[in-house]
């Protein structure tokens, strides 16, 4: 099944247990979560104290994000606060091989994540070790860009691969989708789409996710 994971970066932090009711009341099955250090990325966001504090009231799948240096350092932190998948850049691990085992070690799902310039080689040999491959559409860092087209290639690239190899890894892609592109997207092979401004910068929250996976739905 196809998943929509709104992206909690462009919620109101003020209102968060409110909005995240919003959206798992309207039927959306993944929070994504965007942890940024200010290293990896030229920002930051939050951290894992925060969205703990969310988890008791949530059932959603938290979809989490880490835009960090050396992310094996926090996995523990990060599980514990109650990631069901975690994502980490393949550009930022010394050692993604030995990132994606201490993910799993934990039992929860480990996602591997590519910039828009990272061509889909650069994880090859990981594909048969992840259950995520998470295609950035825009340059990390910062919610409200606008999608780049040339990165859906790397999400039909790696639909490809996927059938080929017999892998059941899913295809998640983050990055300036909305209304307006959406089918686009889901044309390119896409599993769980996320949308954080589209989601939260709407007038009706519950409305755009319920338009959103009408249409997500029709790739079922
Ligand atoms: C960007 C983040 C995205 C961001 C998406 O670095 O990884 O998840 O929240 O925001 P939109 O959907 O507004 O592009
Ligand atoms: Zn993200």
């Amino acid at each position: 099944m196809k998943k929509l994971s709104p992206s909690m970066l462009s919620a109101d932090f003020g209102e968060l247990n409110s909005q995240i009711e919003i959206i798992e009341r309207a039927g959306a099955q993944y929070l994504h979560i965007d942890v940024m250090d200010g290293v990896f990325v030229p920002n930051i966001s939050f951290g894992a104290p925060v969205y703990k504090c969310i988890r008791k009231n949530s059932g959603l799948v938290f979809d989490v994000h880490l835009m960090i240096t050396e992310p094996i350092r926090y996995i523990e932190d990060f599980v514990k606060a109650g990631a069901d998948i975690v994502n980490f850049h393949v550009e930022a691990a010394e050692d993604p091989g030995k990132t994606i085992e201490k993910i799993r070690s934990f039992g929860v799902k480990a996602g591997i994540t590519i910039k828009p310039n990272t061509p889909v080689s650069a994880v090859e040999k990981y594909l048969d070790k992840v259950d995520l491959v998470l295609v950035m559409t825009v340059e990390p860092g910062f919610g409200g860009q606008k999608l780049i087209p040339e990165c859906l290639k790397k999400i039909t690239e790696l639909k490809k691969i996927r059938g080929e190899r017999g892998l059941s890894y899913e295809i998640e892609v983050d990055g300036g989708v909305g209304l307006g592109n959406l089918r686009e997207v889901m044309e390119s092979g896409s599993d769980v789409i996320v949308a954080g401004s589209a989601v939260f910068g709407a007038d009706d929250i519950g409305k755009t996710v319920r338009e959103m996976l009408d249409i997500i739905r029709e790739y079922d």
